[in-house]
Order: C-alpha cells, then structure tokens, then sequence
C-alpha cells in the first residue's frame, strides 16, 4: 500500500485525536504539524514523533504531503483549506466548516475544481447509531419525517472562556456553531438534507459574569496560550427552521443554562418515529405501530471510537477515490441554517428564502 503523507493544521485539543486516529492506520505518516504557538507546538510534535514543525501553516503545505487536517480555530478554516486544496492536498478540516456561506461554498468550489478530497469532520456521524438511524431512514422505516427536535445542552460548560472559542471574530458565534453544528448536521443528513425556507432564531447570553471555564480544550493541551479574555458570543441559541418540503425541525444549543443536559435527537416520521440520546439508557428508542398496537424498540450498540472510524473514512476515500460523507450540499446547508439562525436573532425578524 502506497504510504500516506499527512499534514496537522493546530495543534490544539481535537488534534491529539486526529493525529491518534492516522497513527493506529497503516502506511500512514504524521510528516508535518504547524501551530503560530511555539510552546504547543513543541509539545504535540515532541508527543507524537513529528519532526517537520512550523510557526506559519503555509510552510506544511510547502511539504510532500498527501492529507491536511485542520484543527485551527473556526476564522482559519476557509483560508486554510482552499489554500491547502490548491496545493494539491486533500483535506479533512475541522467542524464548523467556515464561518459563513460564501467560505463554504469557496471551499467547495476548490475542491470541486482541483479535485481534491474535502471533508467536515463531523464525528457524529460515525457512531453506530447515527449509521443504523440513516439505514432506518434510507429503507423508509420512518415514513415521512416531518417534525425534528435537535439539542444539545450544557449547563455550565463553556469551552476554553476568554480563548477564541469565546471570541466572535475568531469563532463566529458561540454554542450554536460549536456544538449545535453536530446535531444540526446529524439531523439534516437523516432527514435527507431538504432545503430550508423559513428559519426564526434567538441568541442569549446570560450567563456572561458567572461563567464558568467548561475545561475543553483539555486542560493540559493549553501550553502556552494566552487568553485575551473576550466573551463576545452567545451561550444559548435556538433555531426553528421550516424546510420547503414543509417538515419543519426545532434546533437548540447551549454552553450554560439552567436545565437539563446532553444530546438528543428526535424525528417523527408517518410510519415511526426515533429518540437518540446517547447518555440514557438505553440509548435510542423506536417508537412505531405494529397491529394498530403502539411499541416500543429500543437498540444498543457497542461505543466506538468516532475520531478512529472518522478519519480512516477519509484515508479510505482518500485511497479509493470515492466521495466523503460530508455531501457538498449538506456542507452548505448546515453553514446557511446557522448563518440564518444569528441572523435572524440579530435582526430580530425570520429569513425567508
Ligand atoms: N469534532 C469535535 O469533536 C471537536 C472537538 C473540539 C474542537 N473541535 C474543532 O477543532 C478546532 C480546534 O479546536 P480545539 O479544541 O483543538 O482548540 P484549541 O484552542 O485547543 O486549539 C487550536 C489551536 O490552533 C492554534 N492556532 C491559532 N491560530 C492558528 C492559525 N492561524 N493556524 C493554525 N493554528 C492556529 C492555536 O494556537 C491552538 O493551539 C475548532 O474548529 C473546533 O471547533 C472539534
């Protein structure tokens, strides 16, 4: 098997387990890592073995290398991947994708034109329920989908405060685009990715003089950073988005609020509907109709580990040739639902399209 060369943009938290992930495949090697902070820098490529180090990310993609991983805040994503994808490599880039549509689409155009590979590293996808509620969907067990509830809530978690990720200009918002861009992209990948025409959202920040430091990034991955102490972003957001097949879908985010936490995923189809929350017990739950009887199933699978499957996805189409599970238009479609949803907060009024 031909060896694959790869390249690490930001050596932050999330990139331990990219680099983890390469490094339990064959053939594979971390050739080059880049982070402007030279103490991290230091300490993954020490960590990992990587000997190729770089102050500037430009000089990773001077190397010979096949994969760039982007692992950098959210306001370096676009610029870095279109540059490394005119490079000739291609690119697993961290979630959000950009900040806006117009990134996106500019990502997605480069990849089309150069013919380079491009994928959002949305994890979730990869566990075993996401892939067993898809098949559901696919097989039509659920009917027509016609109503979503998406959350995912934290109570006092919000992540490296006073770092970029608090940041606007460097994030582009708060928990909505963090956290919320996960389960907003899990439900529009079930749901078949239908083309949103009303969206209404809302953005809060209550909690803005007792917040309280959520400890991701780990704590002992924060060598050398300095945080400038900006809290500019929300910590709730919620959305409620109307798509033109009329199903309409019910989106919320928080870093802190007073209720209750974790993930959840609802979609109510005509056939039967599903529950997925990984931290109950059990964890998805199928509620549909058997001899005019309501039932209930429920399912369990084992855990996996959703960095490992991730990036051996992309390695493999990377080798194969074939299409990422990140679909140019659900790319574009979570970015503009997002997009919309502070647009709306700000402006106070619904987007129509
Ligand atoms: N998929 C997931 O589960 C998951 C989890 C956490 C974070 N993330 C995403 O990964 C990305 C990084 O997050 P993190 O938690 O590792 O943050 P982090 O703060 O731990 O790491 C970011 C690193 O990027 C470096 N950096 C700053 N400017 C840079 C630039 N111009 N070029 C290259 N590097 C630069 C910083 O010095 C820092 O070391 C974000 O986009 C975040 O949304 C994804």
């Amino acid at each position: 098997m031909k060896k694959i060369k790869v390249g690490i943009i930001g050596a932050g938290g999330i990139s331990h387990s990219h680099i983890e992930a390469f490094k339990q495949l064959p053939d594979i090697e971390i050739a080059a890592i880049s982070d402007p902070n030279e103490a991290k820098l230091s300490f993954v490529a020490e960590k990992f073995g990587i000997l190729k180090r770089f102050v500037n990310w430009e000089d990773v993609l001077k190397e010979p290398i096949d994969i760039v991983s982007i692992c950098s805040p959210n306001a370096f994503h676009a610029q870095q991947a279109i540059s490394a994808l005119k490079a000739g490599k291609h690119v697993i880039c961290e979630k959000p994708v950009a900040l806006n549509v117009e990134e996106a689409e500019n990502i997605i155009e480069t990849a089309e034109k150069t013919g380079n590979k491009f994928m959002v590293a949305f994890c979730h996808r990869f566990t075993p329920y996401s892939q067993f509620i898809k098949k559901l969907v696919e097989n039509g067990h659920l009917g027509e989908i016609y109503y979503a509830k998406a959350s995912c809530l934290r109570r006092r978690g919000i992540p490296g405060l006073g770092t970029w990720f608090t940041t606007k200009k460097l994030a582009g918002g708060g928990p909505l685009i963090d956290i919320g861009v996960h389960i907003l992209d899990l439900t529009v990948y079930f749901m078949g990715c239908p083309e949103p025409e009303l969206i209404v959202g809302v953005t809060y920040n209550k909690f803005k003089n007792q917040a309280i430091d959520g400890g991701w990034p780990p704590i002992w991955s924060r060598v050398g950073d300095k945080p400038s102490g900006i809290f500019d972003v929300e910590d709730l957001a919620a959305g409620f988005i109307r798509f033109k097949n009329n199903a309409t879908l019910f989106l919320e985010a928080s870093w802190a609020g007073n209720s209750e936490t974790g993930l959840k995923i609802a979609l109510m189809g005509t056939k039967s509907g599903v529950q997925y929350c990984p931290s109950s017990q059990p964890p998805l739950k199928i509620f549909g109709e058997l001899n005019g009887v309501v039932t209930d199933t429920t399912a369990e699978f084992p855990s996996v580990n959703v960095y490992h499957a991730e990036i051996e996805h992309f390695v493999n189409c990377v080798r194969n040739n074939t299409q990422p599970i990140t679909t140019p238009k659900e790319i574009i479609s979570v970015t503009k639902i997002i997009q919309n949803i502070y647009k709306s907060a700000e402006t106070g009024k619904p987007v129509e399209f």
